[in-house]
């Protein structure tokens, strides 16, 4: 282990888990727990908890479960140590070691970065409002953009010559390969420093601080490409940023509405839908959609109403569904972008088409209709089965079944039928998924790191229930330790974690199952908070202890009669026959006896 345990304990006790937890999701209290729409799984109806009193989360649909240590690394992607360093930076804890040179040399280059980076959009503004910029003045002027948008969005314009920024930069003692680094600028094969934007508007890019964390220039003219962009730098990862958001995340609107472009962003902005954001050409990622639903109740695709468009929306709306959000598309009438049309229609038009933006499942049925043209009743026939997986595939009954009838009037058809072929496909996956699912819980998860042979699941759930309560009842340390030794333990990781708790409770200390949990990996930290939600709320724990004792030690009695069954089978010499045959019998008066006492 990197960081000694005081520490990590105090990084976990100082980020209180329900605060953590809120900045990711909306959680609402009820009785003791607080509950939310789980972001690990893809979910209408919340399931996800939290504890307060117990420092830990656990959600009922996917079985996740951890501390909060547990939750960052799995909510941010991240391995022990940087959640660690995650947790410690959120309530200013400077971890002993950061003086890991090379990580403090990272954080003063991403520092130096961001300078330059806020020099250069400085440079870039007034070169913009200066003489070499008034073509690009008229340019933005013509597409309706006002001085006061320019200056909201800090936009630019990077003059023609071939190094006038880089020179600039080298003049302020920035040194060569922090401006690579930057990605403002190349090298040229001459071997000297160019800048990479030459002759384009420049439209910087903030993240939600309002650092400028990278830039997209555009040609005024139909030269290409039309777009340049800085390149991933150790400040700017363009698979988790959103343009706009550091506006559109104060907006008094819940929801967000992503489009596609910088000009779309900023016009809508300009005619006050300022909940607009973009994701800039890439295709949406998992961790734009995440941050989406961190920051809005509801999102509204407003991509391109051309192919490329549809097709973005289309993965755009898997990825979003997968992370949870509720969302809706916006049709946007033929060869239209949000900024064209907005620019041509007002504001009011553009409110008209988010009120009438579709759902989910009208949109991808609408999709699978446009590829038939329902002339034949074979085509009619395609799209009804079409519309059947569609709606298998959606987990809200009620919603189910509004749609199914509504389909199925429109069609033409009985609602018992379209109903039946739904419920068909329902069933048919129901049956392969619960194989899949009872494979991906904590417990299977964890399955896959451990030796089978190392592994009974006989006594794996005991031995962690017996961890489990002695985590939740330290005061009975004595009667379990005296009855179940570290080396009792079959299954090698619960013997390992007995070690480790055993250690802390010999030496006076307390500890709770969050403490536990702090540097296991989230499979296992999911399941142990699992048998603590479903089994551990017992009102006479000391005797539920006394029977998973008892129970283990049957269990391990028993295992040895089998043994002994096989010895006597196996065995020549009639004296040892005999002898194992007395062992037998005695064992088996104790397993009697212990039975009696469950
Ligand atoms: N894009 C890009 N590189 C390109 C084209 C597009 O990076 N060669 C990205 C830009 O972020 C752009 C977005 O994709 O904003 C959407 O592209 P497009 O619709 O073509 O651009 P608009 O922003 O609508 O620009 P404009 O209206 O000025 O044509
Ligand atoms: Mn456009």
């Amino acid at each position: 282990m990197l960081y000694p345990e005081q520490i990590i304990e105090e990084v976990r006790l100082r980020n209180d888990i329900v605060e953590v937890v809120s900045g990711y999701l909306k959680l609402e209290r009820k009785g003791r727990s607080y509950w939310g729409l789980c972001p690990f799984h893809s979910e209408k109806t919340p399931s996800f908890s939290v504890e307060p009193n117990k420092q830990f989360f656990y959600c009922f649909g996917c079985n996740r479960g951890g501390s909060v240590i547990q939750f960052i690394m799995s909510i941010e992607n991240l391995e022990f140590v940087e959640a660690l360093k995650f947790l410690a930076d959120r309530v200013g804890i400077t971890l002993p070691e950061s003086e890991d040179p090379k990580e403090r040399d990272r954080a003063k280059r991403r520092k130096r970065i961001l300078e330059l980076n806020r020099q250069a959009a400085r440079f870039y503004f007034k070169t913009l409002a200066g003489e070499n910029g008034l073509e690009a003045q008229n340019y933005l002027k013509n597409r309706g953009l006002s001085a006061k948008t320019i200056k909201k969005f800090g936009l630019g314009y990077s003059p023609t010559g071939w190094d006038e920024l880089t020179r600039v930069l080298l003049e302020n003692q920035f040194p060569e390969d922090l401006l690579l680094e930057s990605g403002l600028s190349i090298r040229a094969k001459s071997g000297e420093l160019i800048d990479r934007f030459r002759g384009r508007i420049m439209f910087p890019i903030f993240d939600i601080r309002g650092n400028i964390i990278g830039f997209g220039g555009r040609v005024t003219d139909g030269s290409m490409p039309k777009y340049m962009n800085s390149p991933d730098t150790p400040v700017y990862n363009k698979s988790r940023e959103l343009y706009g958001l550091n506006y559109a995340r104060s907006s008094p609107s819940k929801r967000l509405l992503i489009v596609e472009g910088y000009m779309d962003v900023i016009s809508l902005h300009q005619a006050g839908i300022d909940f607009a954001v973009a994701s800039l050409g890439t295709a949406l990622t998992k961790m734009q959609a995440w941050i989406l639903k961190k920051y809005s109740e509801e999102v509204i695709i407003a991509y391109d109403s051309d192919s490329a468009g549809q097709a973005a929306t289309m993965r755009g709306l898997e990825i979003l569904e997968e992370a949870g959000c509720n969302v809706r598309v916006l049709i946007m009438p033929e060869g239209k972008d949000p900024d064209e049309y907005v620019r041509n229609n007002g504001p009011e038009k553009f409110k008209n088409l988010i009120d009438r933006a579709i759902s989910l499942l009208d949109y991808k049925i609408g999709v699978k209709r446009n590829m038939h043209n329902l002339d034949t009743i074979e085509d009619k026939l395609k799209l009804l089965n079409g519309i059947a997986d569609t709606l298998a595939e959606h987990d809200n009954p009620i919603e189910r079944e509004l749609y199914a009838k509504n389909y199925a009037r429109e069609y033409g058809i009985s609602y018992e039928s379209l109903q039946e072929e739904i419920n068909k496909r329902i069933n048919r996956k129901s049956r392969a998924g619960d194989y899949s699912t009872s494979m991906r819980d904590g417990r299977g998860r964890r399955l896959g790191g451990q030796k089978k042979e190392d592994f009974d699941t006989r006594y794996s759930e005991l031995e962690y229930m017996l961890l489990v309560m002695l985590c939740h009842e330290n005061r009975f340390y004595k009667l379990i330790s005296e009855n179940y030794s570290p080396e009792s333990y079959r299954d090698r990781k619960a013997g390992e974690i007995a070690r480790k708790l055993y250690k802390k409770l010999e030496e006076n200390k307390s500890c709770v199952l969050a403490e536990l949990l702090s540097d296991m990996d989230p499979g296992s930290a999911s399941y142990l908070v699992r048998l603590s939600k479903t089994k551990g709320e017992i009102s006479e724990p000391e005797k539920a202890i006394k029977q998973i004792l008892n129970k283990l030690a049957i269990l391990k009695l028993e295992d040895l009669q089998k043994q002994t069954i096989e010895r006597i089978k196996n065995e020549q010499d009639g004296e040892t026959r005999q002898q194992l045959g007395l062992e037998f019998s005695i064992r088996a008066e104790k397993i009697a006896e212990l039975k009696k006492m469950v």
